[in-house]
């Protein structure tokens, strides 16, 4: 085990624990497909790929017909640490997402339909949308916790289209959404003047640009899907709660295992204890589930893996949070001062 750990060190930096091995060994006898590999072991994908591949330098593992498949030598190694197949016991009815879809059956038929035209992921924009099931569930969910109702709810940044869920809801007393992407921006315009819904304010805009005065401190609830390094959680997220009217108020948005460490993870928190001073009320794992982007060949990904095999079902998936707000909760209203490390660190893969 020693000797994988300091091989699997020379090849990355993602700090790396007989833990990281261990989920990877269990995932592989579950799997052969590498992409399943990455989603059981919950491990970032180049932290993946750096031990998978020492594996194979070590002759435990091979790669057969684009598997990964333990090899003889790889079997007692299992063996001998008493490493078994990972299992996945996921409530089948709500899929671990924790909400009941099928109060919602209307607005997901609805949805579907409208979506149908939705502009594809733009690669310039690190553009990747989830499921229609994800975004209804997001309805859901905030429902649940009381944040839509008569609440006035920011969407920053939304290739997943939720202002659109959110409109035919009909819960929200206001909705405002911004996207850097006139597509994006332009199709909700149009949807939300066919469904003749008013209460929607629209902006095409950069969010590394400090938010104006009349998008701070006016909403209840803010929803927003960061990139995965420290610095997005901080600029996006803080621009969030920016947003935010002052205590008792909600924030949502989604943090993944796929390219983030739990080292990483503690930044992150770090950043929404110490620097923002709210508290995280939920984590709900794997909720928000992402459709395969057309660009997979084009990604960090792609480069790095051992076997070049497309993904076959939507790998990709973020823990959903939820953050309040509290008395000396504050935001990040400040310019955006890093460069390309905002979207990409040692542990990102899908840019
Ligand atoms: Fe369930």
């Amino acid at each position: 085990m020693k000797e994988i750990m300091e091989r699997v060190r020379e090849k990355t930096s993602i700090p790396v624990y007989e833990r990281t091995i261990e989920n990877v060994l269990s995932a592989i006898q579950a799997s052969g497909d590498v992409w399943k590999i990455v989603d059981l072991s919950e491990e970032p994908l180049p932290l993946v790929v750096a031990v998978v591949t020492t594996l194979s330098e070590l002759g435990h593992v091979a790669f057969k017909d684009g598997n990964v498949i333990l090899t003889e030598s790889g079997r007692k190694l299992v063996e001998k640490y008493g490493i078994g197949e990972r299992k996945d016991y996921t409530c089948s009815h709500c899929k671990g997402k924790t909400v009941e879809l099928s109060a919602f059956s209307d607005l997901l038929e609805e949805f579907k339909e409208i979506v149908k035209d939705r502009p594809e992921p733009a690669h310039q924009f690190d553009q990747a949308y989830v499921t229609p099931e994800t975004t209804v569930a997001r309805v859901a969910l905030m429902h649940t916790r009381g944040d839509l109702e008569n609440k006035e709810v920011f969407v920053l940044g939304d290739d997943d289209l939720t202002s659109v869920a959110l409109m035919l809801s009909g819960l929200p007393k206001r909705i405002a959404v911004l996207d850097i992407d006139e597509r994006l921006t332009k199709f909700i315009e149009k949807t939300a003047e066919e469904i003749g819904y008013e209460n929607i304010e629209i902006f095409t805009f950069d969010l590394r640009k400090p938010l104006p005065d009349y998008a701070l401190h006016k909403f209840d609830t803010f929803i927003t899907d960061p990139p995965e390094t420290v610095h997005a959680i901080r600029s996006f997220v803080g621009r969030g709660i920016a947003t935010l009217k002052g205590p008792g108020c909600a924030g949502y948005f989604g943090i993944t295992r796929r390219e983030s460490s739990l080292d990483k993870w503690r930044e992150m928190q770090k950043v929404l204890i110490n620097e923002f001073g709210v508290v995280i009320t939920d984590i709900i794992r794997n909720f928000n589930e992402y459709v395969n982007w057309g660009y997979v060949e084009e990604t960090r990904a792609w480069r790095l893996l051992p076997v070049k095999v497309k993904p076959s079902y939507n790998w990709y998936k973020s823990y959903m949070f939820r953050i309040q707000t509290l008395e000396g909760s504050k935001g990040f209203e400040e310019e955006i001062t890093v460069g390309r490390e905002l979207y990409d660190d040692e542990e990102s893969s899908t840019t």
